[in-house]
């Protein structure tokens, strides 16, 4: 991604010595290199905010020097990579996924558990833990026996991201009361406990989920295919090749008719369309070959 150097990446109030539209454009192509993020023009701003800290900690004092820094310095590369990332997300996001995941997609892994055969989901992109949780506490259902039940069967599932700050707050697992709402009423007290605002996932449904580091456009180590990916609100800040590239491996990375949920302004589109089926609201499953 070539960025053209226009005068709207300039910051007003913001002297060009400190962050010129060059300081912009060569970030911009950093992390469009590494993470496969697009910083388009008028993101200008919120470079300069997110990583102005990071340039006056490591006494960089400008972004010229600090882009200088990130070429060679790989711990601060990925804490400017980490700072320029969107975190936002919350329980029970696009519930129609959830709706059609427990009417739709539950009863065939509870039978293939039952059956002795894995189950492995991943949430891509999984932020602070939020989409993970809601799915996994989906998945172990209202009843909390029949739930424990479920979570004694070879069930695993994978939430992985590039931000560490979103996924120590993700192991952490602790958050505040009013950010649980969105979820069912019956769900929230099967599986979560409360103490004054805070409510802490429980150890159950904790014990399911593996978080990991990692790079989406980098190499994945997992070995083994999933029944389920979750991959929301991820791919809206990438480009159409990168889009198309990534659907393309997590088809592969499916088991055969195996299921891949996007976040709900999001399409399988390019050569990866022919190898799915739209089965729900953004909701495809890998066709069989
Ligand atoms: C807006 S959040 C979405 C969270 C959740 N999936 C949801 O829908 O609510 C996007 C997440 O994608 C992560 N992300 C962005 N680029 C990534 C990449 N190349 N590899 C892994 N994660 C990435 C960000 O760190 C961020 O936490």
């Amino acid at each position: 991604m070539k960025h053209a150097l226009v005068q709207k990446d300039a910051v007003p109030g913001i002297s060009p010595e400190i962050y010129s539209p060059r300081d912009f454009a060569a970030v911009s192509e950093i992390v469009y290199s590494r993470v496969g993020i697009v910083l388009a023009e008028g993101k200008a701003l919120l470079v300069y905010s997110r990583l102005a800290p990071r340039v006056r900690e490591t006494g960089a004092v400008t972004f010229a020097n600090y882009v200088e820094l990130l070429r060679d310095d790989e711990v601060e590369l990925n804490r400017a990579l980490a700072s320029l990332t969107t975190n936002h997300t919350f329980f029970y996001r696009e519930a129609h996924h959830f709706e059609h995941f427990e009417e739709h997609t539950r009863p065939n892994l509870i039978a293939n558990l039952n059956r002795r055969v894995p189950v492995r989901m991943w949430s891509a992109g999984c932020s602070s833990g939020e989409e993970v949780y809601s799915l996994i506490m989906t998945m172990l259902g209202t009843d909390r026996i029949a739930g424990q039940s479920i979570a004694r069967g070879d069930l695993k599932v994978l939430a992985s991201d590039i931000a560490p700050h979103a996924l120590a707050k993700a192991e952490a697992a602790v958050y505040e009361a009013k950010d649980l709402k969105p979820v069912p009423n019956e769900l929230r007290e099967a599986w979560t406990s409360k103490a004054g605002d805070e409510v802490t996932i429980s150890p159950v449904a904790r014990s399911l989920v593996r978080f990991r580091s990692l790079n989406l456009l980098g190499d994945w180590p997992m070995a083994g295919k999933f029944d389920v990916i979750f991959c929301r609100n991820v791919m809206i800040y990438f480009d159409q090749p990168t889009k198309e590239r990534l659907i393309s491996r997590f088809l592969d990375a499916l088991k055969p008719d195996g299921l891949l949920y996007i976040g709900h302004s999001e399409r399988v589109t390019g050569p990866a369309a022919d190898r799915v089926q739209l089965v729900g609201p953004t909701v495809y499953r890998r066709r069989l070959p």
